[in-house]
């Protein structure tokens, strides 16, 4: 790759993480006995990071590359909006699990868990198929579209406040 295009690997990097992430959260919730408030708020804050990290990132490509592709794309224009209505999707389930995660918190009530599982099953199958689908037809489009110092500020975006987290 010449130096001048983006490497994509940066974003291939953080997906692997949020399907992780995702996954973990998933399969671990259920798994809370009622009543267990210690090992509800591991999990809360474990989730909390990992939302944060998400929105991150999601805010970066829509504000960072979005824009840039579909001025500069054409004939894939509906691919771009496809991306932005799946962060949409991905975003309301977000708001929907971050609502229920306080009252768990607080009581590990297992009818709240099996709610938050429901949700996080959600989350993860819609955003499995974003990061799917951002891969396969995307990561060429911003090789192809984007210059790389671009690139570098979007990357930048979403890794600097994880970093800052890191070290606080
Ligand atoms: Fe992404």
């Amino acid at each position: 790759m010449s130096a001048d295009r983006p490497d994509t690997h940066d974003m291939l990097v953080v997906h692997r993480v949020f399907r992780r992430e995702s996954r973990v959260l998933a399969g671990l919730v259920p798994a809370v006995a009622a009543g267990d408030v210690v090992r509800a708020g591991i999990l809360a804050a474990h989730y909390r990071d990992h939302a944060l990290g998400l929105h991150h990132h999601l805010s970066a490509e829509d504000d960072l590359v979005w824009p840039k592709l579909l001025a500069r794309v054409d004939m894939e224009a509906d691919l771009v909006i496809r991306m932005e209505h799946q962060h949409e999707r991905v975003r309301e389930g977000l708001d929907r699990i971050g609502a229920a995660m306080p009252e768990w918190e607080r009581e590990a009530d297992p009818a709240v868990r099996d709610h938050l599982a429901g949700l996080l099953a959600d989350h993860r199958a819609a955003l499995v198929e974003h990061l799917d689908d951002e891969e396969r037809h995307v990561l060429a489009l911003i090789e192809e579209h984007l210059s790389a110092a671009e690139w570098a500020a979007a990357v930048a975006r979403w890794i600097g406040p994880v970093r800052g987290a890191s070290r606080a």
